[in-house]
């Protein structure tokens, strides 16, 4: 920590703009609740928002928040937590509002920021941090996605860096909190035995899964300035891709992680609207909020290139969808057949002989794939999984453990401004040139033309749902 300007130092109180709305209800109260609970929340909490409320609606709407999650389960933790909040009603272009936040703050001196409200309006809100002087010393912790596109984001991480520091700016992509999600960094790289397979000599294609069987649920609106590609595939399935890609870190630090991320989106090769199938579920269109011709995809399937030494050549599958079979993540890395087909069944027609498979949701797993020997005269074997289950009980949710991280400093799971618009220049091309959305049953695994993108590569691998085996 810098003992004159208290850089480093823990922040000493948090500002959450947007305190009504939808990610303070469904992820901010909980986590801070969660931080309650095992003793680490003891700053003043201020929401912002421009709703005509008191203390008393922001204190009813935590309570309704922590109801709806799982309840109240520790009385003393909740009363804290209660206690700690503050409510500013204001316009966020008016400079009167960040004086009063000013007021609310007391003798906090190095608040985090949090804002919790529509990317458009970060700009405004930035601009009026600087000149309150809310933003010396302070914090600020931003959602995904980081701008709409390429340019966006370049004028983003302009205008907050023109007021923080880089180290000081916090952008969340809540999957790099997820536990199963961590554990990628550290089973590549704290074992030896994967990197003489982990390369294009013994590596056939990756394919990465995000089904949910659920709709866009009531964020029809968002959803139409979003998609699939936007909100989920740029940023949580690229971050899962640059952790399986990317080279060993060059030192202990998170900033070397950070770099060689970074590395994996430059290398990415920018996408082309033939990589790229869309698809829209049945009924979307009727969603409220949704426009009755929307071309707004809920399904993207795509397939990417790394042009780096390591994966010249191996093809990457991505497909994300809402209202599909199963709600579950899952990587699928396999791997090339035995050179000569020794045994008549090594190399099976149907199904895949050797992969690795990370179970990313709703468990958290590892497996390996190998073919063994039955029991008899023949060389004729079964399919089997080597399963590593990992434990999850007691494990933190993303927010809490991000938003702990963030007030405290630490900037390991969260994304650097070079990584965050490499990954928009991938998507950019196909941002606006692409097909029109297909149209796919709710229930089904997308749109038919998402199996021919990965025909050749064996087809997609479909995620069980809630399931522990293969
Ligand atoms: C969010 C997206 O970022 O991630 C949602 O906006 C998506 O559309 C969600 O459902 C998935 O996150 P999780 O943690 O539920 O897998």
């Amino acid at each position: 920590m810098d003992k004159q300007t208290g850089r480093g130092a823990p922040s000493d109180a948090l500002v959450l703009f947007g305190a009504t709305g939808d990610l303070a209800y469904k992820k901010i109260f909980p986590a801070l609740y969660a931080m309650a609970k095992r003793g680490v929340l003891t700053v003043p909490l201020i929401g912002v928002a421009s709703s005509a409320w008191g203390l008393t609606q922001l204190r009813k709407r935590v309570t309704d928040s922590i109801k709806r999650e799982g309840g109240i389960d520790n009385h003393r933790a909740f009363d804290h937590l209660l206690s700690l909040l503050r409510y500013v009603q204001g316009d966020y272009n008016d400079r009167a509002t960040f004086m009063t936040i000013k007021q609310a703050l007391g003798r906090a001196r190095r608040p985090a920021h949090y804002l919790a409200i529509p990317p458009s309006l970060f700009p405004t809100v930035i601009e009026g941090l600087d000149a309150s002087g809310l933003a010396d010393h302070a914090r600020v912790i931003v959602e995904k996605p980081f701008g709409r596109d390429l340019a966006s984001a370049r004028t983003l991480n302009r205008i907050a860096q023109s007021v923080f520091p880089e180290d000081s700016i916090f952008r969340i992509d809540h999957y790099l909190g997820k536990e199963a999600i961590m554990n990628i960094l550290y089973f590549r790289f704290a074992n030896s035995f994967l990197e003489p397979i982990w390369n294009r000599t013994c590596v056939a294609s990756v394919q990465v899964t995000l089904c949910e069987e659920f709709g866009v649920n009531g964020r029809g609106a968002f959803y139409e300035s979003a998609g699939c590609l936007r909100d989920v595939i740029q940023n949580h399935l690229f971050q899962i891709v640059a952790l399986l890609a990317m080279e060993p870190p060059a030192y202990q630090g998170y900033g070397a992680v950070h770099s060689e991320k970074a590395k994996v989106f430059q290398a990415m090769r920018p996408l082309r609207p033939e990589d790229l199938v869309r698809g829209q579920y049945a009924g979307y269109r009727k969603e409220p909020g949704v426009a009755k011709d929307s071309d707004v995809e809920t399904f993207c399937a795509l397939r990417l290139f790394i042009d780096s030494w390591r994966w010249e050549g191996v093809p990457w599958y991505l497909r994300s969808g809402k209202c599909l079979a199963a709600t579950a993540a899952e990587v699928l890395m396999e791997l090339k057949p035995p050179p000569q087909q020794l045994f008549d069944d090594s190399r099976p027609v149907a199904g895949r002989a050797n992969y690795v498979r990370f179970r990313l949701s709703p468990s958290s797993a590892v497996a390996f794939a190998a073919r063994v020997k039955r029991a008899g005269k023949e060389f004729i074997g079964d399919q089997r999984e080597l399963y590593l289950l990992e434990e999850q009980a007691g494990e933190e949710a993303p927010y809490e453990r991000l938003l702990g991280d963030a007030m405290a400093g630490n900037g390991a799971l969260f994304t650097r401004e070079d990584a965050v618009e490499a990954a928009w220049a991938v998507v950019d091309p196909v941002l606006k040139t692409h097909h029109k959305v297909r149209p796919y049953q709710r229930g089904s695994w997308g749109p038919k033309e998402a199996d021919a993108l990965i025909r050749a590569d064996g087809g997609w691998h479909n995620p069980m749902p809630e399931t522990r085996r293969a």
